[in-house]
């Protein structure tokens, strides 16, 4: 499989950014081992709702926080008080922020140095999303909120869990610029192309005949950072938001979901509503599965022999390398791929006289 230096995106390894970690009823269940930035994580929800996610292995002597099943604090139900989690071997408790607060055998002073890192981390859209900068700044940008979720009127996704693909993520993104496979592999082809930059946002609106549903498909799709894609899409009188996510696990090797959130018919969204908004997700996800395949069982593209009238790969690329650059040249790469880009051959959004930006915030 190919790393981040065979793709050239820059000294970092993996990808600053908001990505998902989880979905949150996940963490209903009790602590999850995860592992993503080729690290393992401990991930919790706190006593008072908070999603914590921290670095998994105790600096007492190394014990995975989360991943024991068989320790009696665990078995107990005694791991978690408050926001804070007990180690299960020696019951060193570990606040939100990473740091010993109790030794229940000792009564000195918590050993500073057994402290260990903390995420930042929301619960966004029914998923946790959590913060990952190598360079171990703060977020420099908000995860994307769509206001629809919180509209009693949509029908919320419940994620379909895709599992791990072998692939770089370079290759899914690079599916925002890449307006020639829409026909070929989703049977919709693009009458109308333009992608737009605005530092950590890129977006693609777009919109043709859709061989499904025999019906007329425009959307707006748009990347908020390097792991999280939503997708507004309206064919025959419906209106979805289409979530798909990647976050790397190892270098290489990336973890993706997928969701649906649909809009029903009624003020509150009706049983009918559901039952349609789950086959909208089905049919999105069948469509997905179509570039999933292909990713599954392609040579990475190192480099892209790209035609004028193939989207905008290399200024995609460009854009997406801002997340593995050093934090001093984030700004030289934006200000470089900022702007429209067009696709020769293709009218734009408005020149097809289309705009279903309409209350969307990038
Ligand atoms: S290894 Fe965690 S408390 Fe001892
Ligand atoms: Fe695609």
């Amino acid at each position: 499989m190919a790393k981040s230096a065979d793709y050239n995106l820059g000294p970092n390894t993996f990808p600053r950014g908001w990505f998902i970690v989880a979905e949150s009823n996940e963490l209903d269940a009790g602590p999850l081992a995860v592992r993503f930035f080729g690290q393992d994580l401990a991930l919790f929800r706190g006593a008072s709702g908070k999603a914590v996610l921290l670095d998994a292995y105790c600096g007492h002597m190394g014990t995975h926080l989360t991943d024991s099943k068989s320790s009696m604090i665990v078995k107990n139900n005694e791991q978690i008080e408050g926001d804070s989690i007990r180690c299960p071997y020696h019951g060193w408790r570990y606040n939100a922020e990473g740091h010993v607060d109790d030794i229940p055998y000792s009564d000195g002073p918590c050993p500073k140095s057994a402290s260990i890192k903390s995420y930042p981390v929301v619960d966004n859209m029914g998923c946790v999303m959590a913060w990952y900068d190598p360079d171990g700044r703060e977020p420099d940008y908000e995860p994307p909120k769509l206001p629809e979720w919180d509209d009693p009127r949509w029908v919320r996704w419940e994620l379909d869990h895709l599992g791990e693909l072998n692939i770089h993520p370079q290759e899914i993104i690079d599916n925002i610029v890449d307006v020639q496979h829409l026909g070929p592999t989703h049977g919709a082809p693009s009458e109308y192309f333009e992608n737009e930059i605005k530092d950590h946002v890129c977006i693609q609106r777009q919109g043709g005949p859709m061989q499904l549903y025999q019906t007329y498909l425009n959307t707006s799709t748009w990347y908020t950072g390097p792991g999280i894609l939503l997708s507004k899409q309206e064919f025959s009188g419906m209106v979805v938001f289409e979530l798909i996510a990647n976050t790397p696990v190892e270098d290489g090797l990336v973890k993706c979901w997928h969701g649906c959130l649909v809009k029903g018919s009624e003020d509150v969204a009706t049983e009918a509503d559901i039952v349609i908004a789950k086959q909208s997700q089905a049919g999105a996800l069948e469509a997905f599965s179509a570039d999933f395949n292909i990713w599954q069982n392609k040579r990475p593209a190192l480099k892209i022999l790209q035609l004028k009238t193939d989207g905008p790969f290399r200024t995609g690329r460009k854009w997406y390398s801002q997340f593995y650059a050093a934090p001093a040249d984030v700004s030289g790469i934006q200000n470089t791929v900022n702007g429209i880009h067009l696709t020769e051959g293709l009218k734009t959004a408005d020149q097809a006289g289309y705009n279903i930006d309409e209350g969307l915030t990038f």
